[in-house]
């Protein structure tokens, strides 16, 4: 398939694209991380936020922390298909990378948090998660001479649910992930990618997989439906891989209008090589068979396996070192 046969929608949507301003490199759907990330609160709030995402007294029982399922060493995401809260209990979706989620329209698969503020009402709360609340957080972190010392000498109202919040939110702002040999080529230096992995960023556009995963995060900017082209969730009952389930209607939770069932946020592809597994339902932990999927449910095609291995090779690309983090 040549580069210039792009998919209808992948035109709209570029334009889209370049209208909202998101931001698009020399003609490319996709542009580079900036270096740093978004923070702007002082080194030692974005500390204290630091230790508080470490901190398991914001479970229940002190056993999980938001680095429990949100590993720093490890892309900010704990490679199990579900993660396992207090008591082991199962979550109802895959978690995403915190890595560079700074740069989502909004957070979780369905976007029902707008601010990473927000995000973090959910986990405290969630009763698979660290089913906790923040009276209970409060009463623990207050308790700690440390906290309250550090609390009151960076915040004039000292340690209140908010300044958790916000110190938190802080410190994933600093959590990009730049200088990937994508985002060296995007800058210009085509050698940074070999023949195969070009030829994979080409396939990769020509298919229209940039329709959807484009911008900076080469997804993260808009919801679509998962099956435009098929029944995702019908085929895997039948298969016997899991019934339909609440999380599974995804923007619709959050909105009601049936026009967005099974919609959900085009997830990042930042590292994605590395954060398996993949989909809301970690359907699959195989990067080949996930780039298949998107082909089959995302673009009613199935991909040549050549160029599913070369969409794969473009894929790695975009993992990019940790540093400091
Ligand atoms: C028990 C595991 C677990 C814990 C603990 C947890 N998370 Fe998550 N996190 C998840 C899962 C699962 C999702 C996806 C849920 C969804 O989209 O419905 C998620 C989603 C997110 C997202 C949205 C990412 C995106 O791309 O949409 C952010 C940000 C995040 N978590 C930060 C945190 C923070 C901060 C904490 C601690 C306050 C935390 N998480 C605690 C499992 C966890
Ligand atoms: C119409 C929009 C659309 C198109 C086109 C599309 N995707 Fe996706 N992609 C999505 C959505 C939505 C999801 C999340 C689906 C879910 O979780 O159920 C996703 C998920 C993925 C994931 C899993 C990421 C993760 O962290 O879980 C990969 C990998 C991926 N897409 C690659 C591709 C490739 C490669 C192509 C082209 C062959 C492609 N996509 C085409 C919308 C699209």
């Amino acid at each position: 398939m040549r580069p210039g046969r792009v998919h209808g929608v992948a035109w709209v949507l570029a334009a889209l694209t370049v209208f909202a301003g998101v931001g698009v490199t020399a003609g490319e759907p996709a542009s580079p991380l900036p270096s740093k990330g978004l923070a702007t609160a002082s080194p030692a709030v974005i500390e204290l936020g630091r230790a508080l995402f470490q901190d398991t007294r914001l479970s229940t029982d002190n056993s999980i922390s938001c680095a429990s399922c949100h590993p720093l060493d490890h892309y900010g995401s704990d490679n199990q298909y579900r993660s396992h809260g207090v008591d082991g209990r199962l979550g109802e979706t895959n978690a995403p990378t915190v890595f560079n989620a700074m740069f989502n329209i909004a957070q979780f698969w369905n976007g029902r948090a707008g601010t990473l503020e927000r995000q973090t009402d959910f986990p405290v709360n969630d009763h698979n998660e660290m089913a906790s609340s923040w009276p209970e957080v409060l009463s623990k972190l207050n308790a700690s001479p440390d906290y309250a010392e550090r609390f009151a000498a960076l915040f004039d109202d000292g340690l209140t649910v908010t300044n958790v919040q916000h110190a938190i939110a802080e410190f994933e702002r600093t959590l990009v992930t730049p200088d990937s040999r994508f985002d060296r080529y995007l800058r210009g230096d085509v050698e940074a990618l070999t023949a195969s992995e070009r030829a994979g960023w080409r396939l990769f556009k020509a298919y229209g997989c940039s329709a959807c995963h484009q911008g900076r995060l080469l997804g993260g900017n808009l919801y679509t439906r998962m099956g435009l082209f098929g029944d995702y969730f019908a085929d895997r009952a039948a298969r016997g891989d899991g019934d339909p389930s609440d999380a599974d209607l995804g923007r619709f939770q959050v909105t009601g209008d049936p026009e967005h069932k099974y919609q959900f946020k085009v997830p990042s592809l930042r590292n994605v090589a590395l954060t398996p597994p993949y989909f809301h339902d970690g359907a699959t932990s195989d990067l080949l068979s996930a780039i298949r999927i998107m082909g089959r449910y995302q673009l009613g095609r199935e991909i040549a396996p050549e160029d599913v291995a070369l969409i794969g090779e473009f894929l790695r690309t975009l993992n990019a070192p940790l540093g400091t983090m």
